[in-house]
Order: structure tokens, then sequence, then C-alpha cells
């Protein structure tokens, strides 16, 4: 394969044959997207944009290609994108600087953290979860971050009526997801691609679909009716993500790590 071109302004850059959203500006305009250091306590969202405006959350945002594509197609929302791996976050980083895009921040955190300690509740507009990692050993079950306790802490930081997007190409998981969603979330699911990136949203969506593995794609909006107190007691009750996750997607896994 020849080598990727060195950026330039101008260019649009592809990842295995779709274009990356944005364009590289001028250097001159390149943006500062890093928050090298979640501060302690609860992020103040108009501090970090330096503006009041909706913010959306991307939970294992990987190398950060559907939090630029909903930062170009909105760019009157902010976008906070988080991974546990800080490779990826670097990858993420260097194209929204390269962007010149001011709507996005990324960091290296936990989602389960983030939302527990650093989200005030009702803050969020929207959260992203798009191929969480379904974890193929058992002993790594508890790493799953789609859990009962998980949603409780989303429900509590989205806005009455937020929405959570959920997407994997992994069916034991779908199955365990869509049986708890509608718990929370006025739950409903999409046949086919998101309308607004029908060549795929995220760089793992894109794999999974040149190898003709069906994804699974729902959206919930947070149930207006549900108090802290009654989506807890529901938490308690559910099961916890035990789910065959098919050790033959594992080669998937592996491939999108190079
Ligand atoms: C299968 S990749 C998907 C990446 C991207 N969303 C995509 O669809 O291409 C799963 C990502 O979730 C990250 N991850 C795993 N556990 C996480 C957690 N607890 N919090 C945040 N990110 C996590 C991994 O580091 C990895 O980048």
């Amino acid at each position: 394969m020849p080598p990727a071109p060195a950026p330039y302004p101008g260019l649009v850059e592809m990842e295995f044959g779709v274009p990356i959203p944005g364009v590289i500006v001028e250097e001159s305009r390149w943006a500062r997207t890093a928050l090298k250091k979640i501060p302690a306590g609860i992020l103040d969202w108009p501090a970090l944009f330096g503006r009041t405006a909706p913010v959306i959350i991307d939970m294992g945002c990987g190398n950060g290609r559907s939090t630029l594509h909903s930062a170009v197609a909105r760019p009157e929302f902010d976008h906070l994108g988080v991974d546990i791996l800080p490779v990826v976050i670097r990858y993420a980083t260097r194209r929204g600087n390269q962007r010149g895009l001011t709507n996005v921040r990324f960091a290296v955190i936990g989602g389960r953290e983030l939302l527990a300690d650093h989200v005030a509740p009702h803050s969020v507009a929207e959260i992203h979860c798009y191929h969480p990692q379904p974890f193929y050993d058992p002993r790594e079950f508890n790493r799953r971050l789609i859990t009962p306790e998980f949603l409780v802490t989303a429900h509590r930081a989205l806005l009455p009526g937020g929405r959570f997007y959920l997407q994997t190409d992994n069916p034991g998981y779908w199955a365990y997801m869509r049986s708890i969603m509608p718990e929370f979330f006025e739950w409903s699911e999409l046949s086919g691609p998101w309308p607004d990136a029908p060549l795929g949203k995220t760089r793992r969506e894109i794999m999974a679909t040149s190898k003709k593995l069906p994804i699974f794609r729902g959206v919930g909006a947070a149930r207006i009716e549900l108090s802290l107190e009654d989506a807890l007691a529901k938490a308690a009750r559910l099961p916890p993500p035990v789910f065959n996750a098919d050790r033959r997607l594992r080669e998937l896994d592996r491939e999108e790590r190079e």
C-alpha cells in the first residue's frame, strides 16, 4: 500500500476507502482538542468548550471517526470523545486538531468513571456508544460496559428525553442490550445504516460491514418518568451482561487494532 499523504490543507483522508469526516485546514487554524487530564469533580461544560451548547459524549470512541462525523455535521453541539486506550485518543486528537474543530475534546478515561464521577445529572444531550468491546474471556466479563448499573448512570447524565445511541456487530451482546435498554429508554431499532452515514459511522462498523457481518443499531430516549431511585431498583433486578460473545468475531478485534 502506498504511504498515506502527509496532511496538507484541503486533504480529505481516507480509511478503508471511506473519507474520514472533515477537511484538513491551514496549520494556523489547527485546534487543541486534547483534554490531557480530566479535572477532579464535575466537568464544567461551558468552561471546557468556551460556550454554552448541548453536549454529546462518544463512549469508547476509538480513533474518533464517529465523534468527528458528528462534530463536523453538527457544529452547534459540543462533543467529548473518550476511550481507555491512549493510542487511539492520540489519533482522534490529531485528526480533531488538524480539522480545526473547536467543538470537540478527546480524553483518556473509562466510560463508567466519566459518567459516575465527572458528569452532572441531566447535563448531556446525547450519548453514543459504537461497538463496545464484547470481551470473550469469562475473566473479563466484568469489563463489559453495557450493564444495568451503567445504564443508570447514562440515564442520570442525560437530559430528560436525551438520546442514547448503541451499535454492535456482536449478536450475543445485542441480544443483551435490547433486553435491558427498554427498561431505561424509549427504545427503537434501526434496520439499515444511520441515514447520515450510509458508508459507516465508525472504523469498526466499516470493517465489519466489509466482512458482511450484520450490524445492529438502536437509539433510546431517556425515560422521563423514571426517577434515579426507580432506576437503581430496576438495575438491582436486571441480569448482568453474561452472554456468548462468539469467539469467531475475535479475529476482527485483532485486525481492528492493527
Ligand atoms: C471495538 S472498539 C470500537 C471503537 C469505535 N467506537 C468504533 O466503533 O470503531 C471498542 C473501544 O472501546 C474502548 N473501551 C473498552 N472499554 C472501555 C471503557 N470502559 N470505557 C471507554 N472505552 C472503552 C476500547 O479501548 C476500544 O477503543
